[in-house]
């Protein structure tokens, strides 16, 4: 081996393998200089090697054999974009089980089998990193595991999916409704292969569940994490919010109780004038509090070839940087060392206290809106604001109440029996608030 070269192999030749390739082949000159290296692609694996990725690879061996990847000799580093649970998972496996670096953008296998992956690396002495899991392009795990180690961290808050944040922001701009903008959303390229994992929260899901193990050192629970999607937000509801003075987003929320973690991903109300509001189309964006520097904010492109590559290739120059005297320096990939990552409870969502946004779609009678308060103030539930737009005699109307801080549990309980009045029609929305963030 040249020992001026890191030898680089491409598991996934998609969106964000073309993007990986691009970079290793355009921005040569700038990755050399940065780490006095070559940084070279040696192969790259795909079932489709026909097609013509508009890059030349004349330089890069390309091939259909996934061990010419994972178990060659001639690669120091795998780099896995195939995305999803299996076969990565397994391909992830091999490759720390015959001695390679792994560098992976798979969200949703660092959530649910980062783990034993973790555990796998330690035991072989490779490192696992996974910057592109969470935020794309935007170096938010870094800031957390290196630039905030000195904090206690306090809250973790992120706008995660860009297509749910796309869909949001066009159904308020141009009061479409949800079924019409998801389709221009899936146009754009930015949505999972299963649509439903981006609209019903779960791949927002699984990047809080690593954001709130790599704050709080404790394992990644990604089952336990409260998801909530934004398929039944109307763009009236997006209208009445704004009337209030919010906007909905959706929202992965971690925060410490404790020897608890708190951890729900859902439609939330955020005031407009909060930095978190302002985050449109398909941007993330994680808000990170530590007990030392206060807020902190990491803003940018959270998906795309380009941006999710960008952090790929970082991941690869952290490594190359650390091997020639091996990666024990480097930091722990979950900021915390392996043994010293503890295995705290989640929260009950029960017991979480928050304020809310009720929409009742109720007929339009006299003493609706008593009943309704009086079910409230049966279970301690005080009421900040109600409003009601429309007046119509004959077809319901909907009725929005935002409730003062409140425990789950009380809220539910009250829903449970609000349901039951014969004013009451079709399933209640329950939106959360979140004014601190
Ligand atoms: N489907 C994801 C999104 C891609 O929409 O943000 C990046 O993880």
């Amino acid at each position: 081996m040249n020992m001026h070269e890191i030898r680089v192999g491409l598991l996934g030749l998609g969106t964000i393998g073309v993007g990986v390739a691009r970079i290793l082949l355009e921005n040569n000159d700038i990755l050399r200089a940065r780490l006095q290296t070559e940084l070279r692609l040696v192969r790259a694996c795909d079932l489709d090697i026909e097609t013509d990725r508009g890059l030349d690879l004349r330089d890069v061996e390309l091939t259909t054999d996934v061990d010419r990847i994972i178990k060659a000799d001639d690669v120091d580093i795998v780099i896995e974009l195939i995305g999803g649970y299996e076969p990565a998972r397994s391909f992830v496996a091999a490759a720390i089980e015959h001695g390679k670096h792994v560098v992976t953008a798979n969200k949703a296998l660092i959530a649910r089998h980062g783990e034993a992956l973790f555990a796998l690396a330690e035991e072989r002495g490779v490192v696992l990193a996974f910057e592109a899991a969470v935020g794309g392009g935007i170096p938010c795990l870094k800031a957390l595991r290196e630039g905030l180690a000195a904090n206690r961290i306090e809250s973790v808050y992120g706008i995660l999916n860009g297509t749910c944040n796309y869909i949001l922001t066009k159904m308020e701009h141009e009061s479409l409704p949800f079924d019409v903008v998801l389709k221009q959303a899936q146009a754009l390229g930015y949505a999972e292969a299963d649509p439903t994992f981006d609209i019903e929260g779960v791949d927002t899901a699984h990047k809080l569940a690593i954001l709130a193990a790599m704050a709080f050192g404790t394992h990644i629970r990604f089952d336990e994490v409260h998801t909530e999607g934004i398929s039944r937000i109307t763009p009236d509801d997006i209208a009445l919010a704004g009337d209030l003075g919010y906007r909905i987003k959706l929202l992965g929320i971690a925060k410490p109780h404790g020897d608890r973690i708190e951890m729900r991903v859902h439609p939330t109300l955020l005031p407009r004038t909060s930095q978190l509001a302002q985050v449109s189309d398909s941007y993330n964006a994680v808000q990170i509090s530590g007990d030392f520097v206060e807020h902190t904010m990491y803003f940018g492109r959270g998906a795309g070839e380009r941006p999710t590559a960008s952090a790929v290739v970082a991941d690869v120059l952290d490594i190359a940087r650390a091997m020639p005297d091996g990666t024990a320096h480097l930091a722990p990939p979950m900021a915390f060392p392996q043994a010293a990552r503890r295995d705290l409870a989640t929260l009950p969502m029960v017991d979480i206290e928050c304020e809310y946004y009720l929409r009742l779609m109720v007929k339009d009678q006299p003493g609706v809106l008593a009943a309704v308060a009086d079910i409230l103030g049966h279970h301690r539930i005080s009421l900040e604001a109600v409003m009601q737009k429309e007046r119509h005699a004959t077809q319901s109307v909907p009725l929005v109440l935002l409730t003062h801080c409140t425990r789950e549990g009380n809220l539910q309980a009250a829903v449970s029996r609000i349901v039951e009045l014969p004013s009451v029609e079709d399933e209640p929305l329950i939106l959360r608030m979140e004014r601190g963030a």
